[in-house]
């Protein structure tokens, strides 16, 4: 009992020193965490659903039309959070989620510091390149099974074009179920290393605030 409140002190003094020490700065707007823990939840939502629906878990007994409309409504919602984003990078004439070939040379660094082979991190912009990769590809294959599932959706009225491309249904559902992979497959490495790397990225994430070390005192 003694060792405990011993413990409890010590973690409070810490803290207070925290405290103290260095400076908060703002590093991610309020838009930014909307989109981001909206577009998180409910691409979860999405991708969830849309397992249920490629391949009915039969213990769950769940209603298939209800699955598919929670699937077509956190779709919407998904597409809407990435919306603001968008609007939100245009507006602030953000390019931090841009990839340029500067942030892709130092792939290989990077790649070096997580497999233990270099002390440091290469320099990077807010985001490193292997963020940035990931990023773009979620981007990139988001819309790729939004414009499939909006064919389907939309089922000979619009995007007839979309679905004589692709050759069918059998096509369609092949394609968003190995983007659904890819999605499963990655987000868990982006959670890992964003809880892993720097814990005050992920304060920032939610509070908008990160902290930094004062300059003149490090
Ligand atoms: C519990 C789950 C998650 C946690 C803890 C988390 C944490 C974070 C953190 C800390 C950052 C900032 C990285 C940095 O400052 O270096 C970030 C950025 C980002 N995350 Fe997540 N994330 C999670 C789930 C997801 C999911 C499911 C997605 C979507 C597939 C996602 C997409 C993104 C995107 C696109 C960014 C860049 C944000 C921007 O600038 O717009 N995250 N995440």
């Amino acid at each position: 009992m003694k060792h405990h409140v011993k413990l409890r002190k010590s973690v409070r003094k810490q803290l207070q020193k925290g405290n103290v020490e260095g400076t908060l700065i703002q590093s991610q707007p309020i838009w930014v965490r909307i989109f981001h823990w909206g577009f998180a939840f409910s691409l979860t939502l999405v991708i969830l659903s849309g397992l249920q629906l490629h391949k009915p878990a039969s213990f769950l007994a769940l209603n298939f039309s209800k699955v598919l409309t929670i699937h077509l409504i956190s779709c919407w919602f998904a597409l809407g959070f990435l919306g603001i984003r968008i609007a939100d990078a245009l507006i602030r004439k953000d390019d931090s989620l841009i990839p340029k070939l500067q942030d892709l040379k130092h792939f290989p660094q990077l790649m070096a510091y997580y497999f233990f082979l270099r002390s440091s991190p290469p320099p990077g912009r807010k985001y490193n390149s292997g963020q940035l990769i990931i990023y773009t590809s979620w981007f990139v294959l988001f819309l790729v099974a939004t414009l499939l599932g909006l064919a389907s959706y939309w089922e000979g009225e619009h995007l007839i074009w979309v679905w004589r491309l692709v050759g069918g249904f059998q096509v369609i559902r092949w394609v968003k179920f190995i983007v659904s992979i890819y999605f499963l497959a990655t987000i868990p490495v982006h959670i890992y290393l964003s809880i892993t790397e720097d814990i005050s990225r992920l304060q920032a994430m939610v509070t908008g605030y990160e902290r930094k070390p004062t300059p003149n005192n490090r």
